[in-house]
């Protein structure tokens, strides 16, 4: 775990390092050659062009609503969360949460200019956000980034950052209370 961010938050909205771009030099001569070229074989390069951000690579703005969409499909059916969410204004959640993950990945910063710095770990301390309620965060976000059609670096990128951030946002190991 790094050291949290100076402003006591915890890392989640540091902006993620550009992702390495070992383009495969492959060989100049137009000329096929017979055997395999060295570095074209063995796993593959992102898909992602040089200069390009994440964002744009996973098709941008509807690839971030489709997500986030799915995910709070899954909220209205989950009884550790549904609690939690505003069952008046799900659309402005929706909202909020698209335009966080947008910026993050190198997106628009609408929601920065909106709504501030995103301070997460402060936004969410008024939420009993304990490990099970992790668990069923990270698991409805996995089946909707799954569902999301990204390429498997793209995904696990994704789900890796999710996962973590997640975590991080653990504010008590005090039981989900009853309802
Ligand atoms: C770990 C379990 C988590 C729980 C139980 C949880 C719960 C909530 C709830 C109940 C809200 C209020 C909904 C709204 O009115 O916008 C919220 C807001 C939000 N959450 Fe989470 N969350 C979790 C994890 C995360 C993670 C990992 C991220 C980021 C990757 C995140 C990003 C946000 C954002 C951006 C907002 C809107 C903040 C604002 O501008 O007011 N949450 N969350």
């Amino acid at each position: 775990m790094t050291s949290p961010a100076a402003d006591g938050d915890l890392p989640v909205h540091v902006t993620p390092s550009p992702s390495p771009s070992p383009s495969p030099s492959p060989s100049p001569s137009p000329s096929p050659s017979p055997s395999p070229s060295p570095g074209m074989t063995v796993g593959a390069g992102p898909t992602q062009s040089e200069g390009q951000s994440f964002f744009e690579a996973v098709g941008g703005h509807p690839t971030f609503e489709r997500i986030v969409r799915a995910f709070y499909d899954g909220v209205a059916n989950d009884p550790i969360l549904r609690p939690m969410y505003p069952s008046h204004d799900m659309e402005g959640a929706t909202e909020r949460l698209t335009l966080f993950l947008e910026q993050y990945w190198g997106g628009p910063t609408t929601y920065s200019d909106q709504r501030g710095h995103p301070r997460l770990r402060m936004r969410h301390a008024v939420f009993h956000v304990n490990p099970e309620a992790r668990d069923h965060w990270f698991s409805l976000m996995k089946t909707a980034v799954e569902g999301a059609g990204l390429s498997p670096l793209h995904q696990a990128t994704l789900l890796d950052y999710l996962e973590r951030a997640a975590h991080s946002m653990i504010n008590t190991f005090e039981p989900t209370p009853e309802h």
